[in-house]
């Protein structure tokens, strides 16, 4: 049998999975499931944004494992793991640390914007909060999830793209300065890298409220769908412009009938067409794409104790490929410093 590459990629436990995560990842995930070695990381110890708030977190783990096998996540196939149940995560990001200068974490974008975002909230709901320790270094961490299994390919969203090029830096410095270790991982951004929000913000999020969440019932889809932003408001028989209307985008987006949707912009840009029309429709696209999610994730619901077993099987695969990585980390530092004598 030939070796597979390695995918390694994960998600934060904060909440539900929404369908921004999915378009812009958990499709490929499933995907490449059937041609990678995959390992999937709830990434537990990067929450701490959430520590005042752990029995969100500690729900959240379940939640995000249900949303996996919801999508069609195979746990045969692939490896679902816990972040902290694994602590060599934390023993390689700080070997790792001694190697990335601080200028890289100042200048990575991703970071620099969510470290802006949590000491300014642009909106009332949120409350402002000083910036931990570990916030600050989470990127580390991020690179020594991805390096721990010595993956070759991370599948994510757009946003993450700054952290998985500090992890080919730093595979890059560690492999030349020490040991050939780490292979240089490529990034792979979905098919949507960013999923506008159904209030017509640029981004779907949870902290705005303004996502659909995967396992969102049909009837919550509709109402969620019939207060959605659509563009400015327009006269039902007036043309409007399709690149005002982000119900287009979603369209395009998980619309399975690429012609039905161009002959809806071309109606809509010159006839003028009623945003219920469209509602309507998506609503039915989205259900029609959720049904089975839904379906799955509810037989899971069931059983949880299959749950469980998925992520203590896939935890314990992933260990015992953590603990030879850092066998050879040791090796390559030289740092078996007991053996001297
Ligand atoms: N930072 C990622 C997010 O917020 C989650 C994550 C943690 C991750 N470690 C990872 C993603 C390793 C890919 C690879 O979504």
């Amino acid at each position: 049998m030939t070796e597979r590459k390695r995918i390694l990629t994960g998600i934060r436990p904060t909440g539900a999975l929404h369908l921004g995560h999915y378009a812009g990842a958990l499709e490929n995930w499933v995907r490449l499931q059937y041609e990678y070695e995959a390992y999937f990381l709830i990434a537990d110890y990067q929450v701490s944004d959430y520590a005042d708030d752990i029995s969100r977190v500690r729900d959240s783990v379940w939640e995000v494992a249900l949303d996996w096998l919801g999508v069609g996540l195979d746990p045969e196939r692939s490896s679902f793991f816990i972040e902290s149940l694994i602590p060599e995560h934390a023993e390689l990001t700080t070997l790792l640390g001694w190697f990335l200068p601080v200028s890289m974490l100042e200048r990575n974008p991703t970071l620099k914007a969510e470290m802006v975002a949590m000491e300014n909230p642009e909106d009332g709901s949120q409350e402002r909060k000083p910036v931990p320790v570990a916030f600050y270094t989470y990127p580390v961490m991020q690179v020594a999830n991805i390096l721990m299994p010595r993956a070759h390919l991370v599948p994510v969203g757009e946003d993450q793209l700054p952290h998985i090029e500090l992890t080919r830096e730093t595979a890059r410095r560690f492999n030349h300065r020490f040991k050939e270790v780490f292979p240089e991982p490529e990034a792979l951004v979905g098919r949507v890298p960013r999923l506008v929000g159904t209030d017509g913000n640029a981004k779907m999020s949870k902290s705005r409220g303004n996502t659909i969440d995967l396992k969102d019932d049909a009837e919550t889809v509709a109402r969620k769908i019939k207060k959605m932003y659509a563009g400015p408001p327009r006269e039902l028989d007036e043309p409007g412009k399709v690149e005002e209307n982000p119900i287009f985008l979603y369209l395009d987006a998980f619309d399975p009938d690429v012609e039905e949707v161009s002959e809806l912009k071309r109606k809509y840009e010159t006839a003028g067409l009623g945003n219920k029309v469209l509602k309507d429709r998506l609503t039915e696209v989205l259900n029609t794409k959720l049904d089975p999610f839904r379906e799955r994730r509810a037989k899971y619901e069931a059983n949880m104790p299959l749950v469980r077993e998925a992520l203590e099987a896939g935890t314990k695969r992933m260990r015992t490929i953590a603990q030879e990585t850092m066998e050879m980390v040791r090796d390559a530092l030289d740092m078996r410093y007991l053996e001297r004598y």
